[in-house]
């Protein structure tokens, strides 16, 4: 009898436990997928300006969505095609060794000059990748992916289309597959390659939590990918650290740059600002008429900003050859030479361009070299070959290499 109530009451556990075990294994079936998704947030190594970082309350930046990023930046199949003198990523023309500008000895874009599949020109010569995510300004030389700009379709080279934002990072993702002057190609058939490769589906799990492949999350990785790219190693910043000593060449350079007889800083930045500019738009007097109809003022719409465009960093400027929005110098002997002698005259020109009324700062030969030098203390040879900004899959013969 007791024997038998024993055996009962073991039933009942196990039958318990059984019950028990199947409910949590249902609950773990059907449980959303995405609360098992938890990725890893992303620190910045440097934290200039933390409050006016421009990363986007629907992308935070994590580990895993920068990672996918890589990825996509360097992949050759972005613009939606594999034969190998048809392919195209971000990486084609943003190239790491300099400082994520093309430079001016790249093999097919001669001079810095570069152009889509199609061979249509892009409208100005290329900016660097670094540091962006302190910018909210607006992106590009006339600042026309700003946040206001959420429907851009049939301007500055973007066919036209309800559906196009150029609104932040995010956007260049699609304006890149679609522009004649870069990708010229459709979002369907990039989607379609990038959904072909087993690579893709487990990092776009980790980095979203699905393994679902839209337009929409390849915009967000790569704009999380550019958004990482940032510099805070140059010689100067070590100075700053106490690290390193300026050379006296050096020392001279920063005082003229710092002071109204150079007259950068204003617009330039100074070591309270490390981004090496101020990211506005202005107008540095190197012309009297303007012929570029996409400066400024084709943003605003106000004529007032003629020959306007934003200030670019100094960072790495040594590696960003040629300069200007139009590439018209080569050298940077050649850009202080215009600084010094070579100002124009127009009622466009910035106030703070105080050397205008005399045509330049007319400074010595040796001032120009001290200024030169202090120029290429900026320069940060550690984010032009940091391994987390490189090409993820350099054996990939659809992956750019640089
Ligand atoms: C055909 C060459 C080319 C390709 C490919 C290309 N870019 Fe660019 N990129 C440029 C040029 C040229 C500019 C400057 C454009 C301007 O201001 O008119 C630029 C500007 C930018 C800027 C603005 C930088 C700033 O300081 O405002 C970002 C961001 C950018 N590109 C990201 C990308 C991403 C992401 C991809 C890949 C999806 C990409 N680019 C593909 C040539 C290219
Ligand atoms: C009134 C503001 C202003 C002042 C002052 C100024 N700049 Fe600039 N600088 C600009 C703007 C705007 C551009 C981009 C213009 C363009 O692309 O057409 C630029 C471009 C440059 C470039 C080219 C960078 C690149 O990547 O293409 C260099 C180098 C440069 N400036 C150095 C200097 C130096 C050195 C001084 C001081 C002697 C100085 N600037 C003074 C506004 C200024």
């Amino acid at each position: 009898m007791l024997a038998e109530k024993k055996i009962r009451w073991w039933r009942l556990v196990f039958v318990t436990l059984c019950v028990c075990t199947y409910i949590g294994v249902a609950a773990y079936i059907v449980m959303p997928k995405s609360s098992k998704w938890k990725p890893t947030p992303y620190s910045f190594p440097v934290s200039y300006a933390p409050e006016s970082m421009n990363i986007p309350a629907d992308n935070p930046m994590t580990e895993e969505g920068v990672e996918l990023g890589r990825y996509l930046f360097y992949d050759g199949r972005l613009a939606g095609r594999t034969a190998v003198d048809s392919l195209m990523s971000c990486a084609t023309c943003h190239k790491q060794s300099h400082s994520f500008e093309c430079g001016i000895d790249h093999p097919k874009f001669t001079g810095g000059k570069t152009f889509g599949l199609t061979e249509i020109p892009t409208p100005h010569y290329m900016m660097p990748l670094i540091n962006l995510v302190w910018i909210n300004e607006g992106y590009m030389w006339n600042g026309f992916v700003n946040e206001n700009n959420t429907q851009c379709g049939g301007k500055y080279g973007v066919p036209k289309s309800e559906e196009f934002h150029c609104r932040n990072i995010e956007s260049f993702v699609w304006m890149m597959i679609v522009a004649p002057h870069e990708g010229n190609g459709s979002i369907e058939k990039s989607l379609e390659l990038i959904r072909q490769d087993s690579i893709y589906p487990p990092l776009f799990k980790k980095a979203f939590g699905t393994e679902e492949i839209t337009i929409d999350r390849v915009g967000k990785a790569v704009a999380q990918f550019v958004r990482s790219l940032v510099s805070f190693n140059s010689k100067f910043d070590q100075f700053m650290r106490g690290e390193y000593q300026l050379t006296e060449s050096e020392r001279k350079g920063f005082y003229l740059f710092s002071s109204e007889s150079g007259d950068c800083f204003h617009c330039h930045g100074s070591p309270i600002l490390p981004l090496w500019t101020t990211n506005l738009f202005m107008n540095n007097a190197k012309d009297s008429i303007f012929i570029d109809r996409n400066d400024y003022s084709y943003v605003t719409g106000n004529p007032a900003d003629k020959g306007k465009y934003r200030v670019p960093t100094l960072r790495n400027v040594e590696f960003t050859a040629p300069y200007m929005h139009d590439g018209r110098f080569s050298t940077l002997d050649e850009v202080l030479e215009f600084y010094n002698s070579d100002l124009k005259r127009s009622p466009y020109v910035d106030p703070l361009m105080i050397g205008v009324n005399h045509g330049g700062m007319h400074l010595s030969e040796q001032e120009l070299q001290d200024l030169k030098a202090f120029l290429l203390t900026l320069s940060d040879t550690s984010f032009l070959t940091n391994p987390a900004y490189a090409n993820p899959c350099p054996d990939n013969p659809y992956f750019i290499r640089d």
